[in-house]
């Protein structure tokens, strides 16, 4: 298994374009923030370079689980008083973190001209610097989210067995699917009891999607319950084996080696904030 994975997760060519994927919930503390940090190491651990952004507005923990404390962040980088290589941190080799701070609201506050320009700085550093960039979203349905969540080639949704977080991980790909036109969508069960309750939560939201809306869900699995996980974090080092094991397994399931064409991330991205906005 663990051979499969390591050659899945393998960057195929030198050439592809670099892949987005968002960890997005209805619900809060289901878990995003530790399992992006760690889809970030799975990831840049076999041969990816990775980037992970807390698209947070300043609200992630990214940095707190990690103990790095970023000095400037991309509001900074927005704002002109940096350059985008100050504000990211290189957390090793292959595995960097930019926090967004306010940034991504910002944005839509700017002149065109000059987000257009920023955009491009930022496409152009993530595409010559990374395989795979990562956002690690806040809850709920907020418009920024939804803007970074479907200008992502994968969204990941993520909840857990209890019952208020399967609604509102329904209720958000329900509005991505009717308000974004956002079709497929990888379902994460978190702090299930054993693999079975990861696929009857699936099923669940399954059934929903299927009868109101044209969403396709696919099942990327589950991650056990785990009460050591809080020590891990308390220790600012939240990489725990079981929890790893269990998150590569839910990693095969998704498309990481298909190269995305098609407007970029950025010009998706874009367009949905300035609609926003
Ligand atoms: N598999 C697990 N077993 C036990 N506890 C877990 C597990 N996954 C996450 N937790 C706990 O859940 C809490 C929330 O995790 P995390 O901060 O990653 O969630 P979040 O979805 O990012 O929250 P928010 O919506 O506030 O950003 C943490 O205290 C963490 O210890
Ligand atoms: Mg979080």
């Amino acid at each position: 298994m663990e051979e499969q994975a390591l050659h899945l997760l393998r960057a195929q060519t030198k050439d592809r374009k670099t892949g987005y994927m968002s960890i997005a919930s209805g619900k809060g503390g289901v878990g995003k923030t530790i399992i992006t940090i760690n889809i970030g190491k799975i990831v840049s651990k076999n041969g990816n370079k990775v980037l992970i952004v807390d698209g947070d507005l300043g609200l992630s923990n990214v940095h707190i689980m990690l103990g790095i404390t970023p000095s400037k962040n991309l509001y900074h980088y927005f704002m002109g008083e940096v350059s985008l290589e100050e504000v990211v941190v290189h957390i090793d080799e292959k595995l960097s973190f930019i926090s967004s701070g306010s940034g991504v609201r910002e944005l839509v506050n700017l002149p065109l001209s000059q987000l257009r320009n920023l955009i491009y700085r930022l496409q152009e550093y993530a595409e010559a610097n990374y395989h795979w960039v990562i956002f690690d979203t806040p809850p709920g349905i907020h418009s920024d989210t939804l803007a970074l969540v479907s200008s992502s080639q994968i969204p990941v949704i993520v909840t857990t067995p209890e019952p208020t977080a399967i609604a509102d991980a329904y209720g958000l790909i329900k509005v991505l699917n009717q308000d974004e036109k956002i079709k497929e969508f990888y379902v994460l069960v978190n702090k299930v009891q054993n693999t079975e309750e990861g696929l009857k939560v699936f099923e669940s939201i399954k059934v929903v999607c299927e009868k109101f809306t044209n969403a396709e869900v696919k099942y990327m699995g589950s991650i056990k319950y785990n009460p050591k996980i809080i020590r891990y974090i308390v220790n600012q080092n939240p990489f725990e084996e079981a929890f790893s094991r269990d998150l590569t397994q839910a990693l095969l399931k998704l498309p990481l080696n298909i190269r995305y064409h098609g407007p970029s991330f950025w010009e998706r991205l874009l367009s949905k904030l300035r609609r926003a906005g």
